[in-house]
């Protein structure tokens, strides 16, 4: 048996084909660039394109978010697992807990053909922000809102979550963050959706496993830690010093670097813009003045620039919502993205099984126990 090419954290290795998005030549979603789809499209057109391979045309829009709408509820026996969990249970932890459930109350749990994939995803897209706005209001003791069939998957969220409308800025601002955090490729989270179902399991086991990979803070919990360095750092005259301390310190500016953009993150500037006008809005604009002190430092001294959760953490903070909820947006975004890699890897499927390079100690033969000192 030859010996295996080595890459640390699979950096630089291709580990699969894709038809759903690649990042050479700036980063495109099924050949159409992010900036965009940012630009011209809603959060829900961009996962119609994600899991049905094309734009909608408006007929296929209202037809996707009527069938979307009408999945926005949960099994009563899953409301009362979320009000029984210890009210400690982080969101992204309960949300993890309620997409594998989810599978137990799923008719189409056992069948892993395509078409019963997609009716589980477009359910999963439905379901995941009525979990996150159900649980967030039960740990509040605040009573449940029902889910409103017209409106767009970020308006709905923030109504759910909320109890009342949120105003149109604040809407597309959530939904420009979605549509930019929906896919990305062979990312950490995704990549472990597409070794779970490369044994042949289901999707609900995939996005499980997904929502457990996203929640660290070298990928998904990253958005929650960007509030911390802000706070850490204090206010626009003293982030330069901070920040320099900090690296000397070597510790990591969480929002910053990436494996793949070295020279920067094309959804960071993208949000960048909403995540000020968000943060005029609500009339306190110290973070972003703070952020882009840390942006200046980072630049010169680590040669190292934001990615998408650096705008990101700063535009949910300015909205209002509780730094908890950051990675599960997350994931109510990528879901779509997840569930169109689970389909994929199911139609052209090879177990997912590498090698590993042995660093152990040398052949040698067992004493038996009786011998052993
Ligand atoms: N702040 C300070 N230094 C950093 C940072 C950072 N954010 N990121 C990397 N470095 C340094 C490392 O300390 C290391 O320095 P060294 O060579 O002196 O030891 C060097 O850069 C290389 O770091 P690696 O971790 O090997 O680089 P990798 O490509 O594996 O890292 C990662 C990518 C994990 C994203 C890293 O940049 C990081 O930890 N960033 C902070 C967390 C973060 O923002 N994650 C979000 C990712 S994007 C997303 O999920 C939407």
């Amino acid at each position: 048996m030859s010996t295996p090419a080595y890459s640390p954290g699979l950096e630089g290795i291709v580990a699969g084909e894709t038809a759903i998005c690649t990042v050479e030549g700036g980063l495109s979603y099924r050949g159409y660039a992010v900036g965009d789809l940012a630009e011209h499209c809603s959060f829900d057109e961009v996962a119609h394109l994600l899991l049905h391979g094309e734009l909608p045309n408006a007929a296929q829009l209202k037809a996707f978010q009527t069938r979307v709408a009408a999945a926005r509820r949960l099994p009563p026996p899953l409301k009362d697992l979320l009000a029984a969990l210890p009210k400690w249970t982080v969101p992204l932890d309960a949300l993890r807990t309620a997409v594998s459930a989810l599978g137990h109350f799923d008719q189409d749990a056992a069948d892993n053909s395509r078409d019963a994939n997609l009716r589980k995803a477009e359910r999963l897209l439905a379901q995941i922000p009525v979990v996150i706005a159900d649980y967030y209001r039960v740990v509040k003791g605040l009573p449940e809102v029902q889910a409103r069939q017209d409106l767009s998957h970020a308006a709905n969220f923030l109504y759910m979550l909320r109890g009342g409308e949120a105003t149109p800025q604040e809407v597309k601002a959530l939904d420009v963050s979605l549509i930019l955090y929906a896919e990305h490729e062979f990312n950490a989270s995704t990549f472990a959706a597409r070794v779970i179902v490369s044994t042949l399991s289901d999707l609900h086991s995939g996005i499980t496993g997904a929502i457990g990979a996203l929640k660290g803070p070298l990928h998904g919990g990253a958005n929650e830690k960007v509030m911390d360095i802000l706070q850490a750092a204090g206010a626009p005259e003293h982030a330069e010093t901070w920040t320099r301390s900090a690296l000397f310190r070597k510790e990591r500016i969480m929002g910053f670097g990436h494996r793949v953009y070295k020279t920067g993150d094309v959804r960071a500037g993208i949000l960048k813009a909403y995540a000020r006008a968000a943060a005029e809005a609500a009339g306190e604009t110290k973070w972003e003045d703070t952020a882009d002190a840390i942006e200046r430092v980072m630049a010169a001294e680590k040669n190292m620039f934001p990615n998408l959760d650096w705008p990101a953490g700063r535009l949910y903070h300015a909205m209002k919502l509780e730094i908890p909820l950051f990675t599960p947006i997350f994931a109510m975004s990528r879901v779509a993205g997840w569930s169109a890699h689970v389909i994929e890897q199911l139609d052209k499927n090879r177990l997912i099984r590498p090698r590993a390079l042995y660093a152990g100690p040398a052949a040698r033969a067992v004493t038996p126990l009786a011998h052993r000192a």
